[in-house]
């Protein structure tokens, strides 16, 4: 499983970098490289992949839209860090970005990295019909905008010191990090065009996938390092955010995490061995320790 996922963020580094390379420079893609390369996981990169593998949908395929996802969630953490937001002066290990380049350009480096998504998912490199690659940028979109990752953020900061419910929780966590999870789990159905009801199935598995990994990052901040976490932890309580830790406690939200992994691996049994891949790296969100 982690030479699998650093083969995949390898690959996703790869073509990041060439089709930047690719492009006019310009004192934007310093920051913007530091946005993308300074380590991360690329999680959403291997999601997409072993979802993929199930459908079998070519590898480079998988790695450029990929590279788009992280395009998304990069921009997404530059602007999480930001004092107007979290205020978090570390990301894996480093200064955050608004830290090393100043807040202003921060800024423009994560509009840059959102934009950039549609620059690749529109290229010529991504080879797929012309309706495959709109109803994937259409896809993207809802899972960005304010249905998801802004409208998500929005909720997360809203929440601080309320008492929120359970479902209101929840829905903010399936925004905020669910959606991307969700786009890249109906991708590789919408590349092989399978039915409405097919892609909704796996959009919500994608959703539950995201919300099991915001809920882990949530127990993270509750009982991990620093040092391996590579950004501060503790903090959440601190910044009175609405988390199923605050609202149910510690171990309530570890059994709560472990139902929600059993029901996800549910869903993926009729895939027998296809659905291998996936099944290591649901175990690995609620396992890691970054
Ligand atoms: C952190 O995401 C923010 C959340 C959505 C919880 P990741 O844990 O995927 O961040 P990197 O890219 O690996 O640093
Ligand atoms: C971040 O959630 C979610 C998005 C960036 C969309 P957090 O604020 O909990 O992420 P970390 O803990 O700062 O990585
Ligand atoms: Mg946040
Ligand atoms: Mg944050
Ligand atoms: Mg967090």
């Amino acid at each position: 499983m982690h030479k699998e996922l650093i083969k995949i963020a390898q690959d996703t580094n790869l073509f990041l970098k060439n089709f930047i390379k690719s492009q006019k420079k310009t004192e934007l893609i310093s920051p913007m490289s530091y946005g993308l390369f300074s380590g991360g996981k690329k999680i959403r990169s291997k999601i997409l992949a072993d979802i993929g593998y199930i459908f079998n949908i070519d590898y480079k395929t998988l790695i450029i839209i990929g590279s788009a996802v992280e395009c998304i969630h990069a921009y997404s953490l530059i602007h999480d860090d930001l004092p107007c937001m979290d205020n978090d002066d570390m990301r894996r290990g480093k200064p955050s970005t608004h830290k090393k380049f100043g807040e202003s350009t921060a800024v423009l480096a994560g509009n840059s990295l959102l934009t950039l998504a549609y620059e690749i998912l529109s290229s010529n490199k991504l080879k797929l019909k012309d309706s495959i690659k709109l109803e994937l940028i259409k896809k993207i979109s809802e899972c960005s905008g304010h249905q998801g990752i802004a409208g998500g953020q929005y909720l997360d900061l809203n929440f601080e010191h309320k008492k929120v419910s359970q479902k209101r929780i929840i829905e903010m966590e399936i925004k905020k990090t669910g959606k991307l999870f969700s786009f890249c789990c109906m991708t590789p159905l919408i590349i092989k065009q399978r039915n409405v009801r097919e892609i909704s199935k796996f959009a919500n598995i994608g959703s539950e996938i995201g919300l099991l990994f915001q809920v882990a990052d949530d127990l993270i901040d509750f009982q991990g390092s620093s040092l391996s976490a590579g950004k501060k932890t503790h903090k959440d309580e601190k910044k009175g955010k609405a988390t199923l830790i605050s609202l149910l406690g510690y171990k309530n939200t570890i059994n709560y995490s472990e139902k929600l992994k059993n029901n996800i691996l549910k869903k993926f049994r009729s895939y027998g061995d296809n659905s291998n891949k996936i099944n290591k790296t649901i175990d690995f969100i609620l396992n890691r320790e970054k």
